[in-house]
């Protein structure tokens, strides 16, 4: 990796000490300082870390019409002797220039996005939070940011890293419905990218299942919306009958990085796993005839989140409690344990600060 000092200007006073660590709400408190870099010309400069603070924009800065905007979202958190650890942080430089790519804006090169989120997480590495389960939630993200009104790609972007110290997330297990009329993405669509709109897109149906009494939707697809594809803002996994089952994905399915890392531990583990379409029937079969052991999302920020109940058309099916699983809990304690130091990272997923 190339060590290149970035230009950094500390904050005068850090706001380290306003901070309750014991009660954090997910994505309100910022730490101290961001990464900021500006495309032009055909090259991002100025690499820099600056005290955390607002932006000025023009009001035609073409991410306010035209939503080139993608994102990342990951956690830095601290090994048992103190060392910042980030897991897996080249496949995240991968994807935001995946998504990058297909919103046709600039791609930032990947060693300068893992040496930018280092030295950032190196700087603020007291924002980290210690317990077990709780992390520094990082945002990377990338915006268009020419002053046109006009339809095509922007010319200069800004790209931007700024950190969150949050605690556990989504501990209460979830209450889904299928979804039956929109949809969040189609392959060819937009739905592998990390790209802004696809989050505004979900927030009308997942309004109406709040109202509903429902924590989130499951997201349908194909020819007639019978195939699962995910969860609110996860991948989503099936233990039927002892075999993992979760979606191939096809194009529209977020390429998630806790799937792929959650698909490699089973198999090393023995377990029998299958990416390949899942019909809604054959989850509802399997519930009729009592194989249904486990529904969960799979994604960095909550890592596992257990489903409780899942409702489909006139059918309300309750899954065994969490007490009963094994899968999910898992692969949950796998991930805070190499997270925390307790699991041997056998993939070599981690990487220090
Ligand atoms: C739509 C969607 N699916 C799945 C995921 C899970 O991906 P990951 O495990 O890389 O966090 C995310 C979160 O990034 C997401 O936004």
């Amino acid at each position: 990796m190339v060590s290149t000092q970035i230009r950094t200007t500390k904050v005068q006073q850090s706001k380290l000490d306003t901070v309750d660590f014991s009660n954090l709400p997910f994505g309100k408190i910022f730490s101290d300082h961001m990464f900021v870099s500006d495309y032009k010309d055909g090259q991002w400069t100025d690499d820099r870390i600056v005290p955390f603070g607002h932006f000025t924009m023009h009001p035609a800065s073409m991410v306010l019409h035209y939503g080139q905007a993608v994102f990342e979202g990951m956690k830095a958190s601290k090994h048992e002797d103190g060392t910042p650890m980030l897991l897996s942080p080249l496949e995240h430089a991968k994807r935001i220039n995946a998504s990058a790519r297909r919103m046709m804006m600039a791609e930032f090169p990947e060693e300068r996005f893992v040496e930018a989120l280092s030295q950032l997480v190196n700087l603020d590495q007291a924002w980290i939070p210690p317990q077990e389960g709780s992390a520094l939630y990082i945002r990377p993200f990338m915006f268009a940011t020419d002053e046109f009104i006009g339809v095509r790609p922007s010319e200069t972007y800004r790209f931007c890293i700024v950190t969150a110290p949050v605690g556990p997330y989504y501990a209460k297990p979830v209450r889904l419905v299928v979804e039956q009329k929109y949809v969040r993405a189609v392959p060819g669509g937009t739905g592998e990218a990390k790209a802004a709109g696809n989050y505004a897109g979900s927030l009308l149906p997942a309004h109406l299942a709040q109202q509903k009494g429902f924590d989130q939707v499951v997201w349908m697809g194909g020819p007639n919306m019978t195939q699962v594809q995910e969860v609110g803002t996860m991948n989503i996994f099936f233990v039927i009958d002892g075999e993992v089952v979760t979606p191939a994905t096809d194009g529209a399915i977020l390429k998630g990085i806790t799937r792929k890392n959650f698909i490699t531990i089973l198999k090393d583990q023995g377990y029998k796993v299958s990416e390949r379409v899942v019909e809604i029937d054959e989850i509802v079969e399997a519930y009729d005839a009592g194989k249904l052991e486990e529904m969960f999302g799979a994604g960095t920020a909550a890592v596992v989140s257990h489903v409780s109940e899942l409702q489909y058309k006139d059918k309300l099916m309750t899954l065994p409690p969490v007490a009963d699983r094994k899968v999910g809990p898992f692969l949950k304690q796998y991930i805070d344990g190499l997270r925390s130091g307790k699991v041997e990272d056998k993939f070599n997923w981690l990487v220090k600060v």
